[in-house]
């Protein structure tokens, strides 16, 4: 085995994603099948969690995993964040039935004043921040705005797992396989107002919209569909998403280490398609070998502008809402 080890920390480990997560990276599916990891796995440091992050860790050792180089449990931060390339910020309270996800703002929010304070200093040169823990897009603008070392478009929020419910909601509505559904990217927040593209989305290579032939169930079925997908799986489990969230943090990191991978990723938008420069936004990034460039080149038309807007509306309102926790 001839690559040097990478260093991935996962905050949350011993939580619902973190168990879907971790045995996954550690397979090579992250990463890649050659590319040996270290785990540097963070819990809150008290005994409950940390009992429970030691197990998750016999387990992994049970796997005999060859690729994992080393495993390192702790409760600070600054511990799991060394050196660290990739930081994945799972760990953070999910929402129960009833709630939003905005209603977690202030809650989580201060988790990642701490976590972007240690990676700034602790993380590797190349580190790249991931950020899951809800809501995500406001939760990564709290972390990124405590970096004085790491450029803001190394911190990106999950809106893979919307983009994944969209493809295989289309895919499902016109009775193909997923495989077919190409072009659909998630704009703005991780909420019930993101918007799924499906004016530029492409079915058998065809416009989505064609295809599908039915323009109020794409904007009245679908989107809000889409949108409330969370809840709906909130409502059957009695618990948030975890496997599906895990695998979509999965591609949205191989994606990312995969030169020309187009896909969505939440990212600051720098007012690009309309956003507030300041917020991270969900829109369509393409890898390149330093990084990704933001695809900027799809045209909106009226309707797609005006939800592009009210997502807008609701990441500028989430900003303001924690504006004392950008300090
Ligand atoms: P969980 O409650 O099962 O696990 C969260 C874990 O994080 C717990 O083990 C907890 O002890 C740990 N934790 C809490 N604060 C921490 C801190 N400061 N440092 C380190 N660890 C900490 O929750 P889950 O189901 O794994 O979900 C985690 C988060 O992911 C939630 O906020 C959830 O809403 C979010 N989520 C996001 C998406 C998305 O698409 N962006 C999808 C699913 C879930
Ligand atoms: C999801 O979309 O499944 C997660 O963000 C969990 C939630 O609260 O909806």
């Amino acid at each position: 085995m001839s690559k040097k080890p990478i260093r991935v920390a996962v905050t949350g480990a011993a939580g619902n994603i973190g168990y879907a997560l971790l045995f996954r990276i550690a397979s090579g599916e992250m990463l890649g099948k050659d590319q040996p990891v270290i785990l540097q796995l963070l819990e809150i440091p008290v005994e409950g969690p940390q009992k429970a992050l030691k197990g998750v860790a016999m387990e992994l050792e049970d796997c005999a995993f060859p690729l994992v180089s080393d495993m390192i449990l702790t409760g600070d931060p600054d511990v799991a964040f060394k050196d660290a390339s990739w930081c994945l910020l799972v760990g953070s309270k999910p929402r129960g039935p009833g709630m939003e996800r905005a209603d977690l703002l202030k809650d989580n929010g201060r988790i990642f004043i701490a976590q972007g304070q240690s990676i700034d200093k602790v993380a590797a040169d190349d580190a790249r921040i991931a950020v899951v823990g809800n809501p995500c897009n406001t939760n990564v603008m709290i972390a990124a705005a405590q970096a004085r070392r790491l450029p803001a478009d190394r911190f990106t929020a999950m809106v893979r797992l919307d983009q994944n419910r969209g493809r295989a909601q289309l895919a499902q509505k016109a009775g193909v396989s997923v495989n077919e559904v190409s072009d659909l990217y998630i704009y703005g927040n991780h909420s019930p107002t993101m918007f799924a593209d499906f004016t530029h989305a492409k079915i058998g290579g065809k416009p989505a919209a064609d295809v599908i032939g039915d323009e109020a169930w794409l904007k009245n079925g679908y989107l809000p569909a889409v949108g409330k997908r969370g809840a709906a799986i909130i409502d059957a489990r009695g618990q948030s998403s975890a496997a599906s969230a895990a695998n979509a943090l999965i591609d949205h990191v191989r994606d990312l280490t995969t030169v020309g991978a187009v896909h969505s990723v939440a990212v600051k938008s720098e007012g690009r398609y309309g956003f507030n420069p300041e917020v991270w936004a969900g829109m369509p990034v393409r890898t390149t070998a330093s990084g990704f460039e933001v695809i900027t080149s799809y045209e909106m038309d009226d309707f797609s502008k005006s939800k592009i807007a009210l997502t807008n509306d609701e990441l500028v309102g989430e900003r303001e809402t924690i504006k004392d926790l950008l300090a």
